[in-house]
């Protein structure tokens, strides 16, 4: 892969933003016929941040989450060329991108939104690396955010447990080709499965419109609906073998790589794919104790952390992947350069 590209990318610096609002199991346990420990046992959630403020939106989120990458990447918002915001609950169906792009200053970027629910970050990162390795763009600002509180059926405890609020974000910058960070990515999509994880938008049986042989029937988009036992099996299943190929491609051996970053959806899931692939648990990355899925942020958010937390060292290995509604799945392999 590195002899076909132009420059390298790596990843500059790094953000995350979740609201102020708590909410633990024992709250949920007030909403819906739940309890602590079912929640931890099946899970390993504990608490969930919600974003409670109706004047607040993704946007805040989202801007907050790329201000903070920026200030550790010491970079003018001016010189980001392209923001990718990775959402599947925007505020305006038109995109969002462009709000975070006025929000932030970064006057100089295009920006688009790209929507694949919980494998946006994946998506979106390789989407900038194809970018920058191919020469079009130098600094890439791709975000993960999702407010899946608008769309979560509060009476549905087989969902409302598991979803959070929260953003993240990094940004993606090229670099000489011998540094290049990004070493190689699989993706994966079965829209044949769409319906085991949804946000669908329903026409009403009512036309709002009927003239002649024109009918217009206009509708609204519904809750999330999931088939939890499915998608699980869907996730234990598909999610190392994407790896393994993305591995394989790059003669990356599972016992080389130092950290597991997965989509933070179940405890269980995390461990799942580990064990599959023999990748010892304690170098998977994991914050979804605090934060519940938070569907695109999920991945930037915990690797946020991490980096905070000093865990990440200089030429460690990453294996990130992401998975969910689509459904989507993919891979993306890094080699950290400090
Ligand atoms: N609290 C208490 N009981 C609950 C409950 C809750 N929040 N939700 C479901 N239950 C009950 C069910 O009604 C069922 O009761 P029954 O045996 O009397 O019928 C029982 O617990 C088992 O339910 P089940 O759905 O089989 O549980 P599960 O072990 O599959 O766990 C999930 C449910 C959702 C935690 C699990 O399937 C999962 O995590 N799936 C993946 C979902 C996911 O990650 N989605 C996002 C991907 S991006």
């Amino acid at each position: 892969m590195i002899s076909s590209i132009l420059q390298g990318a790596k990843i500059l610096a790094t953000g995350s933003s979740v609201p102020d609002l708590c909410l633990n199991n024992e709250d949920l346990s007030q909403i819906v016929e739940t309890s602590d420990d079912w929640i931890i046992n099946r899970t390993g959630i504990k608490e969930r941040r919600i974003l409670g403020d109706r004047h607040k939106s993704i946007i805040d989120l989202a801007s907050s989450a790329s201000i903070e990458a920026l200030e550790k990447a010491s970079m003018n918002p001016a010189d980001i060329d392209l923001i990718i915001l990775a959402t599947s609950s925007p505020n305006d169906l038109f995109g969002s991108a462009s709000q975070l792009q006025a929000k932030i200053g970064a006057t100089k970027a295009v920006a688009f939104d790209l929507t694949a629910a919980c494998s946006g970050f994946v998506l979106g990162i390789v989407t900038a690396t194809q970018f920058i390795q191919n020469g079009s763009y130098n600094n890439i600002l791709v975000v993960g955010a999702d407010v899946l509180s608008n769309w979560i059926d509060w009476s549905d405890r087989s969902t409302c447990i598991l979803f959070g609020d929260a953003a993240g974000a990094a940004i993606i910058q090229s670099c000489p080709k011998e540094d290049n960070g990004i070493l190689g990515f699989q993706l994966n999509t079965d829209g044949s499965k769409s319906f085991q994880l949804s946000i669908p938008y329903e026409k009403n049986n009512e036309k709002v419109m009927q003239k002649q042989s024109l009918n217009i029937f206009q509708g609204q988009f519904k809750n999330i609906i999931m088939n939890g036992k499915e998608v699980y099996k869907f996730a234990v299943s598909q999610v190392p073998v994407s790896i393994l190929q993305c591995l394989k491609s790059l003669n990356i051996l599972p016992e080389d790589i130092h950290w597991l970053l997965l989509h933070q959806a179940n405890e269980r899931i995390l461990h799942a794919v580990a064990n599959r692939l023999s990748i010892n648990s304690n170098k998977i990355i994991s914050n979804l104790n605090k934060y519940g899925n938070t569907s695109a942020a999920s991945i930037p958010l915990a690797l946020n952390e991490a980096l905070n937390e000093k865990k990440i060292k200089h030429n460690d290995i990453i294996v990130i992947s992401g998975f969910g509604a689509g459904l989507t799945w993919g891979t993306v392999v890094i080699k950290w350069k400090c």
